[in-house]
């Protein structure tokens, strides 16, 4: 066994560690699993921020499902512009299916109303939302994920997919960043 990376300079301190992500994402699996014991969902992916949770989120699941992703933005730097665009659409149709949305995390909830909202005009069976982390306090709209991994406090998080200004994605943990590692501009 290799020894475990040290945090990366940038970051202030880690709020949640690779261990517990694992150990919750397994759990959101067998949830899922239950749920939709005989059917097929189609777990859509809101790219970038859900790669490393959905993938390992589908390893776990004991059923069989489809995947499509869907690319969204809103946010620059580290505040939420308010202003949803789609960046990439759906591949597959969503008609008639059991949609589960697998999202990084719900902040001010306007990206997953949007995003709600579009796929209902898509005629599917079902929707549900399936969140790593759920910011609550921040909320302007009232969203309330079916499954959510974390309830984290309004801090700005990065790490397992989450990033600022396109970095630090790719860290295996959820941490908070140094306010040195954040431009002045932002
Ligand atoms: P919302 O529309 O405010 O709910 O924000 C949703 C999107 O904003 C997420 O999918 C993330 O891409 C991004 N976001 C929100 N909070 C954070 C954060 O703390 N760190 C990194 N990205 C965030």
């Amino acid at each position: 066994m290799s020894e475990p990376r040290p945090p990366h300079p940038d970051i202030a301190r880690i709020l949640v560690p690779e261990e517990e992500l694992q150990r919750r994402i397994r759990e959101l699996a067998q949830e899922i699993s239950r749920d939709y014991a005989g059917r097929t969902p189609m777990l859509i992916g809101v790219l970038k921020g859900c790669v490393l949770f959905l993938s390992d989120l589908m390893k776990s699941l004991e059923l069989d499902c489809c995947v499509d992703f869907i690319c969204l933005a809103s946010y620059s730097g580290t505040s939420s512009s308010g202003v949803v665009r789609m960046l990439l659409d759906l591949r597959e149709s969503a008609q008639g299916r059991d949609v589960i949305v697998i999202e990084d995390i719900v902040d001010t909830g306007l990206t997953i109303a949007y995003l709600l909202q579009n796929l209902k005009t898509r005629g599917p069976r079902s929707v549900e939302v399936c969140t790593l982390l759920d910011k609550p306090d921040c909320r302007k709209v009232a969203i309330s994920p079916k499954y959510a991994g974390f309830r984290i406090p309004n801090e700005f998080v990065v790490g397992f997919g989450l990033d600022y200004v396109e970095r630090y994605r790719n860290l295996p943990y959820i941490g908070v960043l140094k306010p040195s590692a954040i431009r002045k501009d932002n």
